[in-house]
């Protein structure tokens, strides 16, 4: 009899029920008899013991459904080590909750600041083992996460839709996309819907570029563009403040974000009419798509052989197409970025789309 905790933490995403099914799934086919605690709203659950048991019932008919059945919360890393507002010491409640209820491992979904919160239990000596989600793509050690095509179909709708309604008035359309510090989902969702301009981190934009970019459309006869933002997107000017300096000034931000900046700059350079959508958490909500359900299922089970095996401290990645196994030391504290030197960049470039560099 295995004893197996579960928690998805962090910003949820699509298939974070299809990576639990998958590991449940996959130990009861294999005959392995367990019990399953699964721990509510992340690793706040964890710390105050707030779990209920988790039989074959509630990983049936899960498989398409979005969201998380435990439901999830930001319990931010830098924090962890810091008492409760009554005092609590977090790390030690999670240890003395795994401790009591004699668990033999602990099922993480999560992130970036997931896994951070991972390797320490790790280090403090509970058996851990990982999934990567995220609709940013941007964990260190797999090349890719669940929850991000899924997001990457969203945003491509989203643009697809606007492309009308910009043709139809002659409008610049930006759309801000997700992904925090990364461009994954922006160059992507970008990419898929034919954007003409996509804006995100890892390359800063000279506004000057993008207002070029805009007048060599219009000059070829073109009524309307396309610019896919990313939320983290930054201009060159921007790219050369210190973290402190750039942190100030998203503080005192005269726009709600940076697509609205971009649009004020093309606004007043080209006197064209420019519009914003944000879609916002729309891109993680909904069913995931089929890949996902597949790619999700796949790591959850191959997290199951691993528990099976008692093989511990790892998150179960991707990568050159192989379902691989990743210490939690390599992928905690990392950000993978985009390569600005990639060769899908390069390829966007060939087919004419502006970066604004
Ligand atoms: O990490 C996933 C993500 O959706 C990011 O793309 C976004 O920046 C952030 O979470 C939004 O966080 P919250 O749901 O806390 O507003």
């Amino acid at each position: 009899m295995r004893r197996i905790g579960i928690l998805t933490s962090g910003g949820d995403c699509q298939a974070l029920n299809a990576a639990m099914r998958g590991v449940v799934k996959s130990m009861a086919t294999s005959g392995e008899q367990m019990e399953v605690f699964g721990f509510l709203n992340g690793y706040r659950g964890l710390i105050y013991g707030d779990y209920r048991m988790l039989d074959g019932n509630d990983f049936s008919g899960i498989l398409t459904r979005g969201g998380t059945i435990l439901g999830s919360s930001r319990t931010p890393f830098k924090t962890i080590r810091e008492p409760d507002e009554n005092g609590l010491d977090k790390v030690e409640a999670m240890k003395h909750n795994y401790y009591k209820l004699n668990l033999d491992c602990l099922v993480i979904l999560g992130g970036n600041g997931t896994h951070k919160t991972a390797n320490l239990l790790r280090e403090e000596g509970l058996n851990i083992v990982t999934l990567p989600k995220t609709i940013d793509n941007d964990l260190w050690g797999t090349d890719m996460t669940f929850g991000f095509q899924s997001a990457v179909d969203i945003a491509t709708n989203v643009i697809d839709s606007i492309h009308t309604t910009a043709d139809s008035h002659g409008r610049v359309f930006i759309i801000e996309i997700m992904g925090h510090k990364v461009g994954f989902l922006t160059l992507n969702a970008g990419m898929a819907s034919g954007a003409d301009i996509i804006l995100i981190p890892e390359i800063p934009y000279d506004i000057d570029k993008v207002v070029e970019a805009i007048n060599k459309r219009k000059e070829r006869g073109s009524k309307f563009t396309i610019i896919a933002v990313a939320e983290g997107a930054i201009s060159k000017k921007d790219a050369k403040l210190s973290k402190k300096e750039y942190k100030k000034k998203l503080e005192n931000l005269v726009h709600p974000s940076v697509s609205y900046e971009v649009a004020a700059d093309i606004q007043k350079k080209t006197g064209q009419e420019v519009r914003v959508t944000v879609p916002g958490h729309m891109q993680r909500g909904g069913s995931p798509c089929a890949y996902d359900r597949v790619f999700a299922s796949r790591l959850g089970a191959e997290a199951g052989k691993l528990i099976l095996k008692g093989e511990y401290g790892f998150m179960v990645g991707y990568k050159d197409r192989e379902i691989v196994k990743v210490p939690l030391q390599d992928v905690a504290g990392k950000l993978k970025r985009l390569d600005p030197d990639a060769a899908i960049i390069k390829e966007a470039k060939m087919l004419g789309i502006s970066f604004g560099d």
